[in-house]
């Protein structure tokens, strides 16, 4: 049985039009995607703006209507419930991109955190405290600040805030999209080692969205690459990045910023090369309308998107 499974799905939102605001056409943010991941593991969702990859995790967790697909949790088919029944709702927590705007301003650290363990849990105020004070110190924060408001930290410290919220109701499954790409680089490193932490001692299974490659290769164990809502391949992180099939995952790994300036050279050529051969190879990777071809097996944890033979 797998953890999670998602099978084909689409996401499609309308576009209106006209004098009577009919729909005339869809955008297909995410457009057939399958996937599983297993417990425990982290699997990371990677692609340009635009792509998808928020699409499918607010999909997978209720935030947006399903077009058609399904998403099965432990087993279950869950699509028709997924934000509707209590164990689904607690089982499966969003950590969301922007530490600034995903905090209530008005609500203080306590009821912030408080808030889920109340639509779940009666507790008297003295426990209630007592579990936030003691998230907050699971998250590296002072128990003392409890009082206090978003506004009152910093960025990574309310990402961390965000953690503790995500896991007060002790979830299977984290949807963490873009968790740190708003924190300054010394600040990323921290809070990305801290929820691998927390991932081996709660068990957590995480769905990471990124548009870093860098930082996706430092924290998952498979990889997907989403190109206008479709796959363009997907591994093992040995896969991605010992053995990239399609062109544009390749681009994407060239891009990579190599931290060491005594590479600055090789790099740029090896990302002229690169762009080369991605212009000269577009048509065998891309259809006539400049989407990915459906997923052929080229081993049995590697699919990449490619024209079928014959
Ligand atoms: N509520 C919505 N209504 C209409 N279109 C939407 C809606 N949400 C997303 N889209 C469109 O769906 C596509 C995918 O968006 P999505 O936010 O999933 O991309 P993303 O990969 O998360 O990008 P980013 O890296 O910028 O966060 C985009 O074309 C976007 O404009
Ligand atoms: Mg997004």
């Amino acid at each position: 049985m797998d953890f999670l499974e998602i099978k084909d799905l689409q996401v499609y939102f309308p576009i209106k039009g006209g004098i009577f605001n009919r729909t005339v056409d869809h955008i297909k943010a995410v457009d057939g995607v399958s996937f599983n991941i297993e417990q425990g593991k982290t699997y990371g969702l990677v692609g340009e703006s635009g792509s998808g990859k928020s699409t499918t995790g607010r999909a997978i967790i209720g935030l947006e209507n399903i077009t058609s697909g399904n998403v099965l949790f432990e087993g279950k088919d869950i699509t028709s419930r997924r934000s509707k029944t209590k164990d689904v709702r607690k089982d499966i927590q969003m950590i969301f991109q922007d530490p600034y705007s995903s905090l209530n301003p008005r609500k203080r650290v306590l009821d912030v955190i408080a808030e889920p363990l109340r639509n779940f849990e009666k507790l008297s105020q003295q426990e209630e405290k007592k579990r936030v004070q003691e998230l907050l110190e699971i998250v590296g924060l002072s128990p003392e600040t409890i009082l206090k408001y978003p506004h009152e930290f910093s960025g990574g410290q309310r990402q961390r805030i965000g953690v503790a919220r995500a896991i007060a109701l002790k979830p299977k499954l984290i949807i963490a999209d873009e968790p740190v790409s708003a924190l300054d680089v010394s600040v990323q490193a921290q809070v990305l080692n801290f929820m691998q932490d927390i991932q081996k001692e709660l068990n957590l299974t995480y769905l990471f969205i990124s548009h870093d490659l860098g930082i996706v290769k430092h924290m998952c164990d498979d990889i997907a690459i989403m190109y206008k809502g479709r796959y363009v391949e997907q591994g093992s992180k040995e896969d991605i990045f010992s053995n990239p099939q399609h062109i544009y995952t390749k681009r994407l790994i060239a891009a990579i910023p190599d931290i060491n300036p005594r590479n600055r050279d090789k790099q740029f050529q090896f990302r002229s090369e690169v762009q080369k051969e991605f212009d000269e190879s577009y048509d065998d990777y891309f259809d006539s309308e400049g989407l990915a071809y459906g997923l052929q097996h080229i081993s049995d944890s590697h699919l990449v998107a490619l024209p079928e033979k014959g």
